[in-house]
């Protein structure tokens, strides 16, 4: 396969750092590695004896929360604010220094370690935006206990398949989380995913709101104040830099999620060496990613970097807009000092909807603000534009996902900016080599369109593997291009080097930056009695980027009206996907768009939806059929005008 390097090769000094990393790849990470602390320091950065999956560091003892937490005390900002909690749904903020964190986080631990969790067991964290989420994270982190973060959106029978695939012996939970219009009771959702799971979980730690408490389940249920009073602070366990920090689990093609295995030592590493780099943030400034715990950025960049770099990082339990309004952000940045703010391009759709003229934004003083970035969905330009205009600093999109743990693609504030073009994530990071293929593995020119893969190995801070399917990571992503990780995105690559991130190559579509399977919504939809067939596609969306919408073939002879099984599809994929999913449009059509050999035509009609110009496949059965998609699509309101 040949493959031509695309990376650009000007000088300067963006250039010279991407330069000195391609060089020296192991240098490069070892030099990275050498600001934090190690209990022992790797004599090695890459280890490639079970290429093409690789490990970094693997030599190395380290603890992540050691370096997020203890050593900005033992270094003397214990005093200094680790987080701050943001809670415009309970009217309250909380700072936690250091210090503070350190006495929760070392409690919370000897309780684990108590009650017999130990190094490698698996621990399933189940709650809001609460600091209770990180002191949790990094509990496990301090003991060497993996955990797995569910997202609250996220429905019971979700919950469940994730407790049963990693068979976690504890659950950390509390007893609600607060949604503008509702208070989501976390507990019973818990008890119902502990009682579908095929694995049970030894105890559940329970942290009580005052908004709801939770009903306990007598002999399994631990309160998490008492737990904490009770326990003997624990030190940090120093762990090989391959072990699994934690599982992250994302949507595949199926319904079946993929658990992303984190190693330690290249996680820390690389999220501190981001810090400063991409982000441009000095120790104490305040580092803001408004996102949530249950997704990647959560993990890397509400979590896990800011603590590694000491940064103060911000926890906020709200919405862009209706908490109380779309100023929510604005008040947040001008109260905390936010240098860099991180959010999705939705977030933004959000508030520039409600206000478009920016004129809540006057009420604050956000001069201090440095930077806006963008992740999670591609940053349409008007978004982009508008941001740049009311904001005043630069709004930088980067690419990436949940199993890079990081940017594959961004504009490195802290090295250089460069030239913003919208549209584009901008340039390769240091780590990534990233290139543009036809299907059959070779190179696209420059601007031309294909399937964007990255050289192996990935860099430190990269998935691993998927939890204990070492097969399914090789199938998934590095059989069908070999010596290249495939990033399931396709897009292009400039003459100037940028990368433009266009759509996905599998099933995977993206609502208001959240990454759902349509596979998945299907298998639910399959499951209705009265169903014979169904599709999912993404459509596009003003507000969400996009959204799910379903065509279903009903058996012959159904006595249920139309009506009643739509309402019962849209409670389906709620209940057993969650709300998140934002699953409201189905359409009953009479057969799919298909190929010959029975493949549905979703690209197809996703285009039809979004009023994009297609071709048919010669392949197709019957092409009939696509005038029905089309009448249902406008039935339905496609295409839009957005
Ligand atoms: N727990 C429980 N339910 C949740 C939830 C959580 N943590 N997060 C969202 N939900 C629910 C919402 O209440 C909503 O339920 P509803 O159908 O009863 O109204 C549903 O899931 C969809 O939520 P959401 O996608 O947030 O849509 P929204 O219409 O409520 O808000 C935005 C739209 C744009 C304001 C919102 O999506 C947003 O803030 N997005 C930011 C994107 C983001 O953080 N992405 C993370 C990756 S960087
Ligand atoms: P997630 O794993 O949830 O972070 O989603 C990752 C996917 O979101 C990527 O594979 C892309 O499809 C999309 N994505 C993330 N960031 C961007 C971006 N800046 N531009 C375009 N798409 C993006």
């Amino acid at each position: 396969m040949a493959i031509a390097n695309l990376a650009k090769t000007s000088r300067n000094q963006y250039d010279e750092v991407y330069s000195q990393w391609m060089q020296n790849p192991e240098t490069f990470w070892m030099q990275a590695a050498n600001s934090l602390d190690w209990k022992r320091r790797p004599n090695q950065a890459l280890f490639d004896q079970n290429a093409p999956l690789y490990g970094w560091f693997d030599d190395g003892l380290i603890n992540t929360c050691w370096n997020a937490v203890d050593r900005h005390v033992v270094n003397g900002s214990g005093d200094q604010v680790a987080i701050i909690h943001d809670s415009p749904v309970t009217a309250s903020q909380r700072f936690i220094t250091y210090q503070q964190l350190l006495d929760e986080v070392s409690h919370v631990a000897g309780a684990m370690l108590e009650r017999g969790i130990t190094v490698g067991d698996r621990v399933i964290i189940y709650m809001p935006m609460i600091p209770e989420a990180i002191i949790a994270m990094l509990a496990c982190a301090r003991i060497g206990a993996i955990h797995s973060v569910v997202f609250g959106g996220f429905a019971s029978a979700e919950l469940a398949i994730r407790i049963s695939h990693c068979r976690a012996k504890a659950v950390l939970s509390a007893s609600c989380g607060i949604e503008p219009n509702r208070v989501v009771r976390y507990k019973p959702l818990l008890d119902a995913a502990i009682d579908l799971a095929d694995h049970k979980p030894e105890f559940c730690a329970i942290f009580q709101r005052e908004t709801e408490l939770a009903d306990m389940v007598a002999g399994r249920d631990i309160d998490w104040d008492s737990m904490k009073k009770d326990a003997a602070p624990a030190d940090c366990v120093p762990l090989p830099g391959n072990h699994p920090s934690y599982i992250l689990y994302t949507s595949g093609t199926t319904g079946r999620p993929k658990g992303v295995v984190r190693p330690t030592a290249g996680h820390a590493v690389a999220l501190h060496w981001t810090m400063k780099n991409i982000y441009g943030v000095q120790p104490g400034e305040v580092f803001w990613a408004a996102s949530d715990v249950g997704w990647v950025v959560g993990h890397s960049y509400i979590c896990y970097a800011p603590l590694l770099a000491g940064n103060p990082t911000l926890v906020y339990e709200g919405k862009p807009v209706g908490t109380p309004d779309a100023g929510a952000f604005w008040r947040v940045i001008a109260e905390h000092d936010v240098r860099v703010l991180f959010t999705a391009p939705t977030a933004f759709r959000a508030i520039k909807r409600e206000d478009p003229n920016g004129r809540l934004l006057r009420t604050y003083d956000l001069r201090r603000l440095r930077a806006l970035f963008l992740a999670g969905e591609r940053a349409d330009p008007d978004t982009i534009v508008w941001a740049e205009k009311y904001l005043g600093v630069p709004v930088i999109d980067h690419w990436w996902q949940t199993e890079t743990g990081w940017a594959i693609a961004a504009n490195p504030l802290g090295i250089e900016l460069k030239p913003v073009k919208p549209g584009s994530p901008s340039l390769p990071m240091p780590g990534y080599d990233v290139r543009v293929v036809d299907d059959e593995g070779h190179a696209k020119p420059p601007g031309e369109l294909g399937t964007l893969l990255i050289k192996l190995p990935l860099p430190p801070g990269t998935l691993s593997t998927l939890w204990e399917a070492d097969t399914r990571y090789r199938e998934s992503y590095l059989a069908k291009f070999p010596g290249f990780y495939d990033t399931g995105d396709a897009g292009m690559i400039d003459k100037d080097g940028y990368i433009f991130v266009m759509a996905r190559t599998d099933d995977v579509i993206n609502v208001a930056g959240h990454r759902l399977s349509t596979g998945a919504i299907e298998e639910v939809l399959a499951e209705h009695p009265d169903i014979a067939e169904c599709a999912v596609i993404g459509v596009r969306d003003a507000l969400k980027g996009q959204v799910p919408l379903a065509f279903i073939c009903l058996n012959a002879g159904v006595s249920t009206t139309h009506a009643d099984i739509l309402a019962e599809c849209v409670s389906r994929v709620r209940d057993r996907i969650g709300p998140v999913a934002a699953f409201r449009q189905t359409t009953i059509v009479e057969r799919l768009p298909k190929t010959r050999s029975g493949k549905i035509l979703r690209a197809t009609m996703a285009k039809i939806a979004d009023g994009e110009s297609f071709t048919l496949p010669p392949t197709i059965d019957d092409p009939a059929i696509i005038d029905e998609i089309r009448r249902a699509l406008e039935g339905l309101g496609y295409p839009k005008n957005t």
